[in-house]
């Protein structure tokens, strides 16, 4: 088990038993005297608190990390790690407080207050005694008794700090100028509490441990597209309360957070998760530039974990491809052969290759049959660029189907790379399977099944990983199409088409090794999607047998899973924004993604991103209200909380942007007013308006190099070979 994992454990055994003991005796002296031995004995723990975790950086003399704390902020823990020469002035904590010593030497000195309070900002204080705390020792203070410590020696120490209440939540502390008291001040609120940081080396360690982990990279996808850790998903500050649940479900998941160079993006996001209950943070020290120093790969672009091994698929199983140039002239000449594009149909019916059916990824052998039951009928399968052409192309392959099947090479990219002309708007898709074409598509996926040993579980299966939830993380997701999942669902599946799950798994599941359970109603979707995942390395991946058979669905889209709570904030509805608008009075914030906004946004809309907008505040006109929206809303709202404090105006166009268009009320394309720049978010090859081809050639290439990267960087763990 790794640190991380063991340390965890560890403190939230010691939690649990603290929190037994304040509930038996209160907070009173003989519930201390029963904490006291419990903090020592976890402090003697040295293999928990190795030095390189707990660093002071710089010039400072102390650094307080978190190890715990309930999002009620009560029973906070701290490491507490010093420097020779760190002092303080007696104050007292106005809750309880134990201290424990890991190593070095924090030497305590203990007062009582004698005066009778009548004089604010004055008083008395008694010496009653002392200690110097080392490994072994502990001590204790009632809300009101006061210390002083001063760290001895010529080493550096690290003790661990118990309160009732976490430092960041302590307002009316106060602390003497002199040891016999006399004049003090009431000092704020702690806002120095750092999360725990590890040193590149032991993330990597962690990578390969096999134990449930999840690297969360809380810049904006801009960032993170330029160079990433290969197995970090893209979790962005602005999307933490809208996107963290459904990307790391369980609350006890060892977490690594990170962002460009470990400064404070990471320990705001680490600060937040903590609030929303996860209890098991750390945040990767120097970030993806750390990363780097250390000697270890970082990656651009996108689900490149998926991307990658898509190459490795095309490598090692020689899947057959198709130059454009020749697709086109079989075409021309009449050839029998279907192209089947394996996108999802937003993207097919932006740009298509003349004549294709629109057949997304773990449709393909579900419906091929029916589309191609002539033998002879040769199967195209391309998409935008590689990847989902390749898998696409060999699923159809290790299904064994009679047809020669091959990928487009390069997709519609090398299409129009080519100067062939692209169809635009296309709806054309592949139908569901029939009776005949059904029973083919279960025949085959079963031997797929059975080649890649994916595991089946029945609903008894599923209610144990269920109710292990706590300790385990589970996925549940529907691989169905977007229409079969909003028209029938199980309660709790998430909607992950399985092309779009094998090829962008990191959007979707992004806690290494945990469980994944696929649903679909007859089985063939979700064992072409497990086979894939198998070979990618999931260590646990299951077919829900039966799914679907005699259960009460839910219907209509995935609820929005939202962690924390944006407060008190006024909402708008659209007709009156409309009024506002057209009267001058309101300037409205769009933090949709960029893309989003230059398609279509609510018209005079800026452009802002939410995790830095207090600081656009002074690029936006002054005067009016500030009217923030998003996509359905929910982060206008808490975008607008952020904003408390700021003294401006503020309100959330209530149900968003959508609710704008489902009032009738017009978008506007036309974009001009930036308050940041379009860096929030990856730009696909044909998303760039200038050179888009130079685009589509660098984007090429540097997926056909990503075999050799990933092989550098040394921990994925695909395996075709079954
Ligand atoms: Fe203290």
């Amino acid at each position: 088990m790794s640190i991380m994992q063991e340390r965890h454990a560890a403190v939230v055994e010691f939690i649990s038993r603290v929190k037994r003991v304040e509930a038996e005796d209160g907070v009173t002296p003989r519930a201390l005297d029963r904490i006291k031995p419990l903090l020592a004995g976890l402090a003697t723990r040295n293999e928990l608190f190795p030095k390189d975790h707990f660093t002071v950086p710089g010039a400072d003399k102390g650094r307080i990390y978190r190890l715990a704390e309930d999002p009620d902020h009560r029973f906070a823990l701290y490491a507490s790690a010093g420097v020779p020469g760190k002092k303080q002035p007696p104050h007292n904590h106005t809750t309880w407080a134990s201290i424990a010593g890991v190593y070095g030497q924090e030497h305590n000195v203990f007062y009582e207050r004698i005066d009778n309070r009548s004089t604010p900002g004055q008083g008395k204080l008694r010496r009653k005694g002392e200690l110097t705390v080392e490994k072994g020792k502990a001590v204790a203070f009632l809300p009101d008794d006061f210390h002083t410590i001063e760290v001895l020696g010529g080493e550096p120490s690290l003790h661990l700090h118990l309160y009732g209440l976490s430092l960041e939540h302590l307002p009316g502390r106060i602390a003497f100028e002199t040891a016999d008291g006399g004049a003090y001040k009431t000092f704020p609120a702690n806002p120095n509490i750092a999360t725990l940081e590890i040193p590149p080396g032991a993330l990597k360690e962690m990578i390969r441990d096999g134990e449930e982990l999840a690297i969360l990279d809380v810049r904006e996808e801009g960032a993170f597209a330029r160079a990433h850790l290969l197995f970090a998903a893209s979790l962005p500050l602005s999307h933490l309360e809208t996107r963290a649940a459904a990307l790391v479900p369980r609350k006890g998941t060892r977490v690594v957070v990170m962002d460009g160079d470990g400064g404070a993006p990471a320990q705001r996001a680490a600060r937040k998760l903590f609030d929303f209950g996860y209890t098991n943070i750390a945040v990767l020290r120097g970030g993806a530039e750390g990363w780097k120093q250390a000697g270890f790969e970082l990656f651009s672009g996108v689900y490149v974990p998926s991307k990658a091994f898509g190459e490795v698929v095309e490598h090692e199983c020689a899947t057959p491809r198709i130059e454009a140039a020749e697709l086109k002239k079989k075409i021309e000449a009449g050839e029998n052969l279907v192209v089947l594009d394996s996108r999802p149909m937003d993207e097919f019916s932006r740009m298509s290759i003349p004549g294709g059916v629109d057949c997304p990824g773990a449709e393909l052998v579900y419906r091929v049959h029916d589309m191609a039951p002539d033998p002879n009928t040769t199967v195209i399968v391309n998409c935008a660029g590689r990847t989902r052409s390749i898998i696409g192309a060999q699923s159809l392959i290790n299904a064994g189907i009679p047809n020669k099947v091959m990928a487009l090479k390069n997709g519609t990219m090398g299409w129009h790379l080519q100067g062939f002309e692209l169809a635009r708007g296309e709806t054309r898709h592949a139908p569901a399977p029939s009776a005949e074409g059904l029973a083919r598509a279960k025949r085959r996926a079963a031997e797929v099944g059975r080649r890649f040993a994916v595991k089946h579980i029945g609903h008894d299966a599923l209610s144990r990983f269920r109710a292990e939830r706590a300790q385990r993380t589970l996925y549940q997701f529907d691989v169905r199409t977007p229409d079969e999942f909003r028209a029938g669902h199980l309660p709790e599946s998430r909607m992950a088409p399985g092309g779009q799950l094998v090829q962008a798994t990191d959007t979707y599941a992004a806690t290494r090794n945990a469980r994944i359970v696929l649903i679909d109603n007859d089985g063939v979707r979700a064992t072409m999607t497990a086979s894939w995942l198998v070979q990618m390395g999931w260590p646990e991946v299951y077919v829900l047998d039966g799914a679907l058979e005699g259960r009460a669905l839910e219907t209509g889209p995935e609820p929005p899973a939202v962690l924390g709570d944006p407060g008190a904030v006024d909402a708008v509805a659209p007709q009156r924004l409309k009024a506002l608008i057209d009267r001058g009075d309101a300037v409205v914030v769009d933090l949709d993604t960029s893309l989003a906004y230059r398609r279509g946004h609510v018209p005079g809309a800026w452009f802002a991103v939410r995790s830095t907008l207090p600081r656009s505040l002074g690029k936006l006109p002054g005067a009016e209200t500030l009217v923030l929206t998003s996509p359905d809303g929910i982060l206008a709202k808490f975008a607008a909380g952020d904003l408390a404090g700021t003294g401006r105006k503020v309100v959330a166009l209530e149900g968003g942007t959508q609710a704008w268009r489902a009032a009738g009320l017009p978008l506007e394309a036309e974009d001009g007013r930036w308050a940041e720049p379009p860096d929030d978010v990856w730009y696909k090859p044909y998303d760039n308006e200038k050179a888009v081809e130079a685009s589509m050639k660098a984007y090429l290439s540097w997926e056909v190099a990503l075999i050799e990267q990933v092989a550098r960087d040394g921990d994925a763990r695909f395996r075709t070979g079954f």
